[in-house]
């Protein structure tokens, strides 16, 4: 595994232990190693994105790559400090294929056996960090997490009742926006994303103020208004 300059401790850090040798389903064999989530153990937010790319597959660490770094962008924009939140997949092997040409690895889609497959490793994550809001980054996440009838190009940004946590919501994938035609949509989609993510540190802001659970101590959430 590459170095990890983060400390992790507690439950989490053994259960991210005992996911580094999971061969539940098959990804594990053309992956460099197991994509554990990342975060304080105790993080208001949980964000859950489909599967490590290339990039994280390397470094062992979750949306450390192109999708990572906008989607760090429009946390900024809106507010939220990615050192705060808790960020993770639902899948935690990068599931992919040879380029036709040159060296790339190209990612796969991974299938529902492989999602069901690795849900122990989240449900192990929901129940240590106990998150108050959850949010699904993209269709994959969504669908795993909300049914696989939720659709994310009409429910996105919109409260989801769920055990899952108090406040559940989806919005796109980050990736989705790297894909934009051109600038100006790509402008448009970013701009709705970080309207999403906004959302997203008012419900966090809203269940903190109204929780009465004064054992569970928790950073702040995003700069004071
Ligand atoms: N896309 C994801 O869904 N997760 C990552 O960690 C990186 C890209």
């Amino acid at each position: 595994m590459s170095s990890n300059p983060i400390a992790f401790k507690g439950v989490l850090a053994e259960v991210r232990q005992a996911a580094r040798d999971c061969k539940a389903c098959d990804l594990w064999k053309n992956a460099t190693q197991t994509v554990f989530g990342e975060g304080p153990s105790k993080s208001v937010i949980m964000f859950v994105g489909e599967q490590p790319g290339d990039l994280e597959d390397r470094s062992g660490r979750p949306f450390v790559g192109p999708a990572g770094k906008l989607f760090d962008r429009a946390l900024t924009e809106a507010g939220i400090q990615r050192s705060e939140v808790y960020v993770t997949n639902v899948v935690k092997h990068f599931k992919w294929s040879p380029a036709e040409r040159g060296k790339r690895r190209i990612h796969k889609k991974p299938r529902y056996s492989e999602i069901q497959a690795c849900r122990p490793w989240l449900d192990a994550e929901l129940r240590t960090v106990q998150p108050r809001v959850l949010v699904c980054l993209g269709a994959s996440a969504a669908q795993a997490l909300l049914g696989r009838d939720f659709r994310v190009s009409k429910d996105r940004g919109k409260p989801v009742d769920s055990p899952l946590a108090p406040s559940v919501i989806a919005t796109v994938h980050p990736s989705s926006i790297l894909r934009a035609q051109d600038e100006e949509s790509r402008r448009t989609q970013m701009s709705a994303f970080v309207e999403d993510l906004r959302r997203v540190l008012q419900m966090a802001r809203k269940v903190k103020s109204i929780s009465k659970d004064s054992k569970r101590s928790r950073t702040p959430m995003g700069k004071t208004a």
